[in-house]
């Protein structure tokens, strides 16, 4: 049987592609293995790789304001990403790189099962898009939408957003971040009822 563990412990022994050369942690991702959501970023950035977990930088400070707005938080959804070792001085992933890693991805949707995927920026939407064979043109034109979709032979619905590290100096980013987290909390009923 596969296991999330096992995953994660291949990822850090990992040398398919040359980010292993640099890095000081892999990062497999964390968070709760029957997450009905799950969030895939783009690759670890500095402090990831120093601490070998996702988004913990200011991005993931965001990330965690964003997802208290949509009723959630960090041990109810599953965080990875794309790219699980950091590319130098955070340049975007190259195809072979992607490649490379995102088998190990398919194999995590594959173990969670999640029912919604959200995906932050460009590459990871690109990602998830080609495999429920759809064409990607521009975040902006799909960001906040659901948008129902078979990938790995499970039934998901794919819920595309802007990147939060691009926010972090853009408040209109921001504004566009905090609107589609705060759908997808009326989208998925989490609604507290006190
Ligand atoms: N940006 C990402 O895409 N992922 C992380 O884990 C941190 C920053
Ligand atoms: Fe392996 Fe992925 Fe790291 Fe490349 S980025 S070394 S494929 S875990």
């Amino acid at each position: 049987m596969e296991d999330l563990d096992k995953i994660a412990e291949e990822i850090r022994n990992c040398k398919k592609c040359p980010l292993h050369k640099n890095r000081k942690n892999a990062v497999p991702g964390e968070g709760d293995k029957k997450a009905e959501i799950m969030l895939i970023g783009e690759a670890p950035g500095r402090n990831e790789d120093e601490q070998g977990r996702p988004f913990v930088g200011a991005a993931g400070a965001f990330l965690n304001e964003l997802l208290s707005i949509a009723g959630l938080s960090r041990e109810r959804v599953f965080i990875t990403n794309v790219v699980k070792c950091r590319p130098p001085g955070n340049r975007d992933p190259t195809q072979e790189e992607i490649d490379s890693c995102s088998p190990y991805l398919n194999r995590q949707i594959a173990v969670i099962r999640p029912k919604t995927i959200i995906t932050l920026g460009r590459h990871s939407t690109s990602y998830i898009f080609r495999l429920a064979g759809r064409d990607f043109r521009s975040i902006m034109a799909v960001r906040g939408e659901f948008i129902k979709a078979k990938i790995l032979g499970l039934d998901v619905r794919i819920m595309p957003t802007l990147h939060p590290a691009a926010s972090l100096y853009n408040p209109a980013i921001r504004k566009f971040l905090v609107e589609d987290f705060s759908k997808l909390k009326k989208e998925e009923g989490l609604i507290d009822f006190l």
